[in-house]
């Protein structure tokens, strides 16, 4: 087993998983863990996580360093990289040139065994203020940067290894090798572990806590929550309920398509109740341009309805949502730093009319998720459906939403869409979608003029959509869309194409 001490980095779970890919079983648990309990854990290796500290301030996070003399093998990455150096006797700094994103890093020391395999030259995602001045005296430096003198350090012989930059990250090229070495290398995991199923470890798992009681499902008709809905179907059956509710700010036609696959004529044996909602959405939201305001107005009016519909119902003691593990992260549940409250998790109000809230994709990625969504027999469509905030077209309409605008965005995306599977440009996007910008600007059309709203295009290739990269669609596409949208789209005068990634960027724009 690894142990992933977490700093509060963006990046924690991410290891784990990277580390389970490897089919080597893999828990997470706080900094704060103590020394008896690792002991008693007997890991095979410990990483220590990024976080958002200086680790030489009084209150950072930190741990014992005694954790470096347990005769387990250590890997620190970026504030863990920093935390073992600092603990061990070396220098950390501000560093006189901050690094983020790709960053070419030299490997020093070819026969260091976590570089094994990995090029002279390499990139790396970098993501750091601060950085190793001087490595401990009984480390050797393995790696640089131009600017990053310590970009990776190793003291063998005690098996301990650090990285200021991310290997978790899809974006540093060789990472999957590097943390491979680490667990079957310097830690000897024998890679044998395999990720029992899921899906019968869940439904046996939720049969045992919801018993006879009854469920309310959260159904969206996306991925996450689709999967959870049929995950609660096998463990529970009919004591399942799950409630769509249209809140006005779905895709075109979407609610519709949900109703057909999860309704009466459906494929699934679950109770469906559909509630149109839409009203009384637009009319919370009316006069609204904040967006996590906006966040939060439609997380809590959407429990509002959840609770509504459970009164009706009878007793209902779980509450199911399909929240996955991103959500969970960027909300900023565990110690990172909140980049927006997705409103599946931090936009809950404090007080929701139920027992409990059940989630059990919540540790999952979304590729995680298709896969038991597989696993489940879902249909391919629904499986590899793009993802879908909760907010809806709500985050997608930027300041104010009235009923005009959301029309103006479903119609433009669903040309979009349309325009992008036709030509088969989809499959290595992430995410795409149309948005409607605040921006209204002059054109001219026929011979008059207009002044009306810009649609901004967003495609994006990302696996864990942690960090993304703006896609270069074909221009054609672009152009055949950006001409459908203006002739078609009553109140629409200009599109425009959103080519930056995430970071700096988040793929929403709001
Ligand atoms: P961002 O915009 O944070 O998006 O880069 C990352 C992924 O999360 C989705 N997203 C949300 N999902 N509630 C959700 O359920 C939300 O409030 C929310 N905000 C963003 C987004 O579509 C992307 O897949």
């Amino acid at each position: 087993m690894i142990l992933v001490l977490d700093f509060g980095g963006q990046y924690n779970q991410l290891i784990a998983r990277r580390v389970r890919e490897n089919h080597v079983y893999c828990e997470v648990h706080p900094h704060t863990l103590s020394l008896d309990k690792i002991r008693e854990m007997a890991p095979k290796g410990i990483i220590l996580t990024g976080g958002p500290n200086s680790v030489y301030k009084e209150d950072s996070a930190s741990c014992s360093p005694e954790l470096f003399e347990l005769g387990i093998p250590v890997m620190g990455i970026c504030y863990g990289s920093q935390l073992m150096s600092h603990l061990l006797g070396g220098k950390v700094a501000t560093a006189p040139t901050s690094e983020y994103g790709k960053t070419e890093v030299t490997i020093a020391e070819q026969g260091s065994k976590l570089f094994q395999g990995v090029d002279e030259k390499t990139i790396c995602w970098m993501s750091h203020t601060d950085y190793i001045a001087e490595a401990p005296a009984d480390f050797v430096v393995t790696a640089s940067t131009p600017v990053c003198p310590v970009a990776a350090m190793e003291n063998a012989a005690k098996k301990l290894y650090a990285t200021q930059f991310h290997p978790e990250v899809m974006h540093t090229v060789q990472g999957k090798t590097m943390l491979k070495n680490f667990v079957y290398e310097v830690c000897g995991c024998a890679g044998e572990w395999k990720m029992d199923s899921f899906v019968k470890r869940t439904v046996e798992e939720l049969k045992a806590k919801i018993g006879k009681g009854r469920a309310l499902c959260a159904l969206s008709g996306g991925v996450d929550s689709s999967v959870a809905a049929v995950l609660l179907s096998k463990a529970i059956g009919k004591q399942l309920t799950c409630v769509f509710v249209d809140h006005g700010l779905l895709r075109k036609d979407e609610g519709d398509q949900v109703e057909a696959v999860f309704g009466p004529n459906g494929s699934y044996d679950v109770n469906f109740i559909r509630v149109n909602a839409k009203d009384r959405f637009y009319a919370k939201l009316a006069g609204v341009t904040e967006p996590e305001q906006k966040r939060k107005i439609i997380g809590e009016e959407f429990i509002r309805v959840f609770e509504e519909e459970a009164k009706k119902i009878g007793a209902v003691d779980y509450l199911v949502q399909g929240t996955i593990y991103p959500d969970v992260i960027e909300s900023g549940l565990g110690k990172s730093a909140v980049i927006k409250s997705h409103h599946n998790v931090g936009g809950l109000p404090d007080f929701v009319d139920f027992k409990e809230i059940v989630e059990p994709l919540r540790l999952l990625f979304k590729d995680e998720v298709r896969a038991a969504g597989r696993e489940l027999g879902i249909p391919e469509y629904l499986v590899n459906r793009q993802p879908f905030p909760g907010p809806g077209l709500g985050i997608r309409i930027i300041g104010e939403v009235t009923e005009e605008k959301v029309k103006i965005v479903q119609e433009a995306d669903a040309i979009y869409r349309e325009e992008v599977a036709k030509a088969g440009a989809d499959k290595n996007l992430g995410q795409y979608f149309a948005a409607l910008t605040n921006m209204r600007s002059v054109g001219v059309m026929g011979d008059g003029r207009t002044y009306d709203y810009a649609i901004a295009l967003r495609a994006v290739m990302t696996s864990d959509f942690m960090t993304a990269e703006s896609a270069q669609l074909p221009w054609e596409v672009l152009q055949k869309t950006t001409t459908r949208i203006v002739n078609e789209v009553k109140g629409v005068n200009r599109v425009m194409y959103d080519c930056t990634g995430k970071p700096p960027a988040t793929i929403e724009f709001e």
